[in-house]
């Protein structure tokens, strides 16, 4: 068992840092540096802080050995400096950044081989370690989102996902009746999506795919960006103010819209789920469509009750680790998937694509579970609670299986589009519907 974790764990952190090369690799020194948006730290950064977090918790904590730097532990902590100011702190520079992380690295896997994983609460089957894992796997899901805002040439390159062997559209029932939402057995998954716990759900109607480009076309169409009975009060407040009037990467090209994609800009794919918009375009979207946003609980109902059981799975398809033919997930593709693009990653119920493609908005604020216990730092989770912060559900083409599961929550500010986020709708279906 030890033994398998540990090999778990090792190849884990090696796929991780994989991705975190090609995704620094892939630009100059000059780049790595730049910041491409206020709103992002620069990629040299980021590089840095995942070898920090990695030190801080494995090197230190878990192995009890010494430093491999003392000196910087400021300078990569995310709560002292807004990333607008990142750019002008006494960051290491490229070559240093890659020798520090590669440092740690070394020493990681030497405590890899000689810690017992049973004997702290905070290692008990590899969680430490699992967590980091999915630290770096986060901040290159980040970095991914800072080349998508980085100006110049292409840099990056995916096999495009797969076509659609079916059609999705439309609505799925859940019958009403309560669900164990989060979990206490997934070896890896965060404070936040602890402990599992019943909800009671009444019946409602899901989308059975996430909402389209040609979909969300319709609503700008129509007129949508500028219909304020669409929008929420302050979601109308901020189309105002920001003068949005399409997703994010959205141009016009005659009649036809265009998209830009990490330096490529091609037509829009009419059945790709749409990506790059906001929490207050998810809401009018969902109104105009005479719909609503799912709360999360529906959310993680529709991706995890199994009704033949009465349980909750670990993904809509069941319990196995997400594979290719299951979801669009691990940066393998670097766009969303067509509709219809992943029949054997559906829910019993027949929802799509709830894992992958794009993280969905829900209806919910970032909210401790009942029960809830920080474990192990407030700053992953605690700090975020009851702030302006709206949840997030599934991962997108840019999240790694390693942070992605069906339990998975992650949040982000109303207003924040540079993330791979789309959503769904859904409505009440009333008391004759189950
Ligand atoms: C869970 C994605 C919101 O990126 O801010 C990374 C994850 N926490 N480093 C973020 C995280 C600390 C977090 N999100
Ligand atoms: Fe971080």
């Amino acid at each position: 068992m030890s033994q398998d974790v540990r090999l778990t764990v090792a190849a884990q952190l090696e796929r991780a840092r994989a991705r975190t090369k090609l995704l620094t690799d892939a630009v100059d020194d000059a780049d790595l540096v730049r910041q491409h948006s206020p709103i992002m730290s620069p990629l040299v950064w980021d590089l840095a802080h995942v070898g920090n977090q990695e030190e801080l918790w494995l090197v230190r904590d878990v192995g009890g050995r010494d430093p491999v730097r003392h000196d910087i532990d400021e300078l990569y902590d995310a709560f002292k400096h807004p990333r607008r100011d990142r750019p002008a702190l006494p960051l290491l520079n490229p070559g240093e950044a890659r020798a520090y992380v590669g440092q740690v690295r070394d020493k990681v896997l030497d405590v890899l081989d000689h810690v017992r994983l049973d004997e702290r609460r905070l290692v008990s089957n590899g969680f430490a370690f699992g967590m980091i894992v999915q630290h770096e796997q986060q901040h290159d899901e980040t970095m991914l989102a800072t080349h998508q805002l980085r100006l110049g040439a292409p840099v990056l390159s995916a096999d495009p996902p797969p076509p659609a062997p079916v059609a999705v559209s439309g609505e799925v029932l859940v019958p009403a009746g309560p669900f164990t939402m989060g979990t206490d057995i997934e070896p890896w998954a965060l404070d936040n999506e602890r402990p599992a716990h019943p909800v009671a759900v009444a019946a409602y109607f899901i989308d059975a795919a996430p909402v389209t480009n040609a979909q969300y076309a319709g609503f700008v169409a129509a007129g949508g960006y500028d219909d304020p009975r669409w929008w929420s009060a302050r979601g109308w407040a901020h189309r105002q103010e920001a003068g949005l009037t399409a997703p994010m990467h959205w141009q016009r090209e005659g009649d036809e819209w265009a998209y830009t994609r990490f330096g490529r800009t091609s037509r829009l794919v009419a059945d790709e789920p749409v990506v790059h918009v906001c929490f207050f375009e998810a809401e009018a979207y969902a109104a105009w469509a005479g719909r609503r946003l799912p709360t999360e609980a529906e959310w993680e109902k529709a991706a995890r009750f199994d009704p033949a059981t009465g349980r909750s799975r670990r993904f809509p398809w069941g319990d196995e680790e997400p594979a290719a033919r299951h979801a669009n997930l691990g940066q393998r593709h670097l766009a969303p998937a067509p509709a219809g693009a992943y029949p054997e990653g559906a829910s019993p119920l027949g929802v799509h694509q709830l894992i992958g493609d794009v993280w969905e908005w829900v209806d919910s604020g970032f909210e401790p579970y009942p029960g809830f216990q920080m474990f192990p730092y407030a700053e992953y989770s605690q700090v975020f609670f009851g702030g302006d912060y709206k949840v997030l559900r599934g991962g997108s083409f840019g999240t790694d299986a390693a942070a992605c599961r069906g339990t998975f929550r992650n949040w982000d500010h109303p207003i924040r589009r540079q993330i791979f986020s789309g959503f769904r709708t859904a409505r009440d279906a009333g008391p004759d519907a189950s």
